[in-house]
């Protein structure tokens, strides 16, 4: 199926389900920057997520007080079921075995091997698979996944752009994460390989029934991926809907995202 078709039955109403993620009144200034003024945020299980905010809107921001990288300053944040900010580390670090998170830019450890990168989350969060004694079945399920199983004992910097893209997907899979934040998956790709991505992005959420946050810039990717968007404007979820909704939306402020 073309990429440019939006693929319908994937679309579901998933708002009876699950609350994975529930953010609500989140408030967060650097000084007098105030950055999120009041954000209010619920992902449902299995769902694909937008969130689509001008450079500077908060957006990574927002994604790191899921994960307690980032202490808001006030507001409640809660990722299944759990109040992010009243666990302690060990908590913290349990929860976060099951968030995959591809950080903004997604940087593989140069000096490390593909292999190297991608134990690295199964050493740091040991207790959740239990006693591993060979990795490299997981490590080359995490990379069959993303396509890349010939990449195994290659260095970072004998892949290209989009390779390496998909090994840190795959670095976010080998925990069998039950959330994955995408923070600007497709940021700094040229259009082929950014469709690349998004296609296996919708095969990872097929295939495990993944829930997903996906922040993104390219309203390509939003049109094909998301099932429900958030616009993120002075610091609050501005407005919410459906691409199609949004898209067909009068405001202002709505269509400047939507505008080529
Ligand atoms: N650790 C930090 N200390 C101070 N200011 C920060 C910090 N992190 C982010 N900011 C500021 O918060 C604002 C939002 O940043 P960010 O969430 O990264 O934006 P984006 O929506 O592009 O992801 C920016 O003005 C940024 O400079
Ligand atoms: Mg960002």
């Amino acid at each position: 199926m073309p990429l440019e078709e939006p693929i319908q039955n994937l679309k579901e109403d998933h708002t009876e389900k699950e609350v994975m993620i529930n953010i609500e009144g989140l408030h967060k200034s650097f000084g007098s920057n105030h950055v999120l003024n009041g954000f209010n945020m619920k992902l449902h299980r299995g769902e694909n997520l937008v969130i689509m905010g001008k450079s500077g809107s908060g957006k990574s921001v927002m994604i790191k007080c899921l994960v307690g990288l980032i202490q808001p300053d006030s507001g409640r944040v809660e990722v299944m079921g759990r109040k992010i900010t009243s666990l302690n580390q060990q908590s913290l670090d349990e929860l976060r075995a099951d968030i995959g998170f591809l950080f903004q830019g997604s940087a593989l450890y140069d000096s490390m091997t593909v292999r190297e990168n991608l134990e690295f989350p199964l050493r740091r969060h040991k207790n959740k698979l239990g006693v591993i004694t060979d990795t490299t079945p997981l490590v080359l399920e995490a990379l069959e996944n993303v396509g890349l199983p010939h990449t195994i004992d290659l260095m970072p910097e004998e892949l290209s752009g989009g390779m390496k893209r998909r090994v840190a997907i795959a670095r976010t899979l080998i925990l069998k994460p039950k959330i994955i934040l995408y923070d600007e998956p497709t940021s700094g790709l040229d259009p082929i390989t950014a469709k690349e991505i998004i296609e296996l992005m919708r095969n990872i959420q097929r295939k495990y029934g993944t829930s997903s946050l996906i922040i993104t810039h390219d309203v390509d990717c939003a049109r094909v991926i998301s099932e429900r968007m958030i616009l993120l404007v002075d610091g609050i979820n501005y407005a919410e809907g459906t691409y199609a909704e949004l898209s067909a939306s009068a405001d202002p402020k709505v269509q400047a995202f939507f505008k080529k």
